[in-house]
């Protein structure tokens, strides 16, 4: 099966950016009435911090029906569908990966960090992607070999980064975006916390493996966290445990604007996002890195990576 065209994929990014909006504005009106809920409106999954409203299923049937009835052989991925029991296999068929509200825990708190996030796969790899914050009114967007970028309140887009790439020479002068997710079983959270310890702490006063890094992040959407690596407010994000419609998208718009995205500790670290990738639960994005004398930007990249995965523990995956 032959891949998606340029012009193809040019298409698709208008309707997939117009479907955002409309995604959109449920997520808001759906932020007036969570206000106004009372607790047994909002649903847990596996447990009480995996939360999920009526909209997050709202949104979902809204996107895809309007996928369903403009691209009907395409297929469909979805967080809340895979949650009732629609888990089709991967393919190299064109395949929409959505999650309806990413950041649904803000999204009940308001705290104005939730958006859409609407990835295409193709061939097995993330080619498109787009998130939206209504929030904030951020629209993120990104095709494979196009760029990305960054409208802000309906204005011009703007390519990522927004800023030309500066160098990074270590984890040191980072600012770094983590998440506790929600597996809070104790192998996970111990080996988060540690994690977490030795890029916060200070070698120098009883940190052993200490980084020291600028500062550490939580934006609590997996989507909006790659949507800043890829403008360059962050230099990068970690997360074991979410899923590829939190990331899908988000990996389209960072490698677009020169971000490099891996899984685990013990994957292959090349920027390739293969489909094991995809689907590893495990990601690690950087963003783009200046070259500098004797060193490329992706020779820094990949240096970034490896002091990551020196410092960091690797967590193991809950079901
Ligand atoms: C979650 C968010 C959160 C991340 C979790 C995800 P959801 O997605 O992206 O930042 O830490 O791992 O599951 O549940 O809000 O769609």
């Amino acid at each position: 099966m032959p891949g998606l065209t340029p012009a193809e994929l040019d298409e698709l990014l208008t309707f997939t950016t117009a479907l955002a909006r409309t995604a959109g504005e449920l997520i808001l009106e759906g932020s007036q009435a969570i206000q106004q809920a009372s607790a047994s409106d909002i649903g847990e999954k596996k447990n009480s911090v995996d939360l999920v409203t009526e909209y997050d299923v709202k949104v979902e049937e809204l996107v895809k029906r309007e996928i369903a009835a403009a691209y009907p052989t395409f297929q469909f991925i979805g967080e809340e569908s895979y949650s009732a029991g629609s888990r089709p296999p991967l393919t190299d068929a064109p395949t929409f990966c959505v999650d309806p509200i990413d950041g649904t825990t803000n999204f009940v708190h308001a705290f104005p960090f939730a958006c859409i996030s609407i990835g295409l796969i193709d061939q097995r790899r993330p080619v498109l992607g787009v998130i939206y914050n209504p929030f904030l009114d951020h629209l993120y967007s990104g095709v494979a070999g196009h760029g990305s970028s960054l409208s802000r309140a309906g204005g011009a887009p703007q390519t990522l980064p927004l800023a030309p790439a500066r160098p990074l020479p270590s984890l040191s002068q980072a600012l770094v975006a983590v998440e506790w997710g929600s597996d809070r079983t104790a192998p996970a959270v111990t080996k988060k916390a540690e994690s977490f310890t030795r890029l916060a702490g200070d070698p120098a006063r009883g940190i052993a493996r200490g980084r020291m890094a600028h500062s550490l992040r939580s934006i609590g959407s997996a989507a909006l966290n790659f949507a800043m690596v890829a403008q360059g407010g962050l230099d990068t994000y970690w997360e074991i445990g979410c899923w590829p419609w939190d990331v899908c998208a988000g990996i389209v718009i960072a490698q677009e604007a020169g971000g490099f995205v891996t899984g685990g500790k013990d994957a292959p670290h090349d920027g390739d996002v293969t489909e094991g990738i995809l689907t590893g639960r495990k990601y690690l994005v950087i963003r783009a890195i200046a070259d500098t004398e004797g060193e490329t930007g992706l020779e820094a990249q990949k240096r970034i990576a490896r002091e990551w995965y020196d410092t960091v523990e690797d967590v193991p995956l809950d079901g």
